[in-house]
């Protein structure tokens, strides 16, 4: 008989946008309601830049997390060239900073504070090499002349290819991957792994414009075609330890992305989750879901394996999925790409 319900290791969401303010205080709960733990991205509008913003924000977070909730939010920095190498030493051994992250200046939101000069960041990355600290990167490259489908792949040829020669040692995760061309190049590394996103594993740029356009399903780096976002879902069911789940949830309010120059970024917590299930049902590979999204990035980040896992029901008629959540500044489309969603958390 066809299975009813699943018990996964708790997962972890290796990239969340969370916010500040109220906006803060009305996802959070979808995180820590889905996941063990997350990635905490680094670009509020006053960046994240040094370990004492961290620390403040992650005090600011676990003040919003209920009691009896166990949620772990790892921490990252936003890489500028004026991060000093003392405090990457003490990252290095920091009890939740887990990260570094790198931005190109102008790739995204809040992204003015990122580098534009590559170069300027090698005495830093020397020693990331040195202390184990890992990078994590937006692997975009931000040159007008360049193709807004093709810049993960420059990125990859010009930037990264750089960073990896000149710090074989680096560790690195980069994020978000989107494309064939990154899948084969991440396999190809040591000391390279990369987090995947709901939304590249399950919509591509037609379905974002070619039956009119789709802002909700508009984000960074942009959707590319069909072949590739197979070729994520490949990587994804396959098991291997170098791909794991970073949902990059990036909540916008719907005014911000239903506009004459809208926002990238794409609400995904709350069913991040079921939808994953049913991908990895539809590909006949449930056997290989913990991989993606309980094991492979504990181990890439050097933590111990959970233990307890969480109860997912299969119902028999499509559930009454969640669409949108409303907060103070508007609402926000929650990402759902299937007509029909069968499963849910078991409370
Ligand atoms: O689509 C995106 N939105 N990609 C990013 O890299 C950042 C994010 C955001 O913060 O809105
Ligand atoms: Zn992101």
């Amino acid at each position: 008989m066809e299975k009813r319900y699943i018990d996964i290791l708790e997962p972890d969401d290796w990239h969340v946008h969370l916010r500040e303010g109220s906006i803060l205080s009305t996802v959070l709960p979808f995180t820590y309601k889905s996941f063990a733990s997350a990635l905490i991205m680094p670009n509020l509008e006053t960046p994240v830049t040094n370990i004492s913003l961290a620390e403040t924000y992650y005090s600011e977070i676990c003040r919003q997390i209920p009691r009896e909730i166990k949620f772990t939010p790892h921490m990252t920095l936003y890489l500028t060239s004026h991060l000093s190498k003392q405090q990457i030493i003490n990252v290095s051994t920091h009890q939740y900073i887990k990260a570094i992250k790198m931005y190109p200046k102008g790739a995204t939101t809040n992204s003015d504070s990122g580098f534009s000069n590559i170069i300027e960041l090698y005495p830093l990355f020397e020693v990331m090499e040195k202390y184990g600290v890992i990078l994590s990167i937006h692997g975009e490259v931000t040159n007008e002349k360049v193709d807004v489908f093709e810049r993960e792949k420059v990125f990859i040829e010009t930037i990264l290819t750089q960073i990896i020669n000149n710090f074989p040692n680096l560790r690195i995760v980069l994020e978000h991957i989107t494309s064939a061309d990154a899948v084969n190049f991440i396999k190809e590394q040591k000391k390279l792994a990369a987090t995947i996103t709901n939304h590249h594993l399950m919509v591509n740029r037609n379905i974002m414009l070619s039956k009119g356009i789709r802002p909700n399903f508009y984000c960074a780096p942009i959707l590319k075609t069909e072949e590739d976002r197979l070729a994520l879902v490949q990587a994804a069911i396959s098991g291997n330890g170098k791909f794991f789940l970073g949902t990059d949830s990036a909540p916008h309010v719907d005014s911000k992305k239903v506009s004459s120059c809208g926002c990238a970024g794409i609400f995904s917590s709350p069913l991040a989750i079921p939808l994953l299930i049913q991908l990895f049902e539809d590909h006949s590979s449930l056997n290989k879901i913990e991989n993606f999204i309980s094991r492979n990035g504990r181990a890439f980040y050097g933590l111990n394996q959970h233990n307890e896992r969480v109860r997912y029901v299969k119902r028999s008629n499509p559930v009454d999925a969640i669409k949108n959540i409303k907060t103070n500044q508007g609402e926000i489309t929650v990402f759902n790409p299937y007509d029909e969603l069968y499963w849910e958390k078991e409370n």
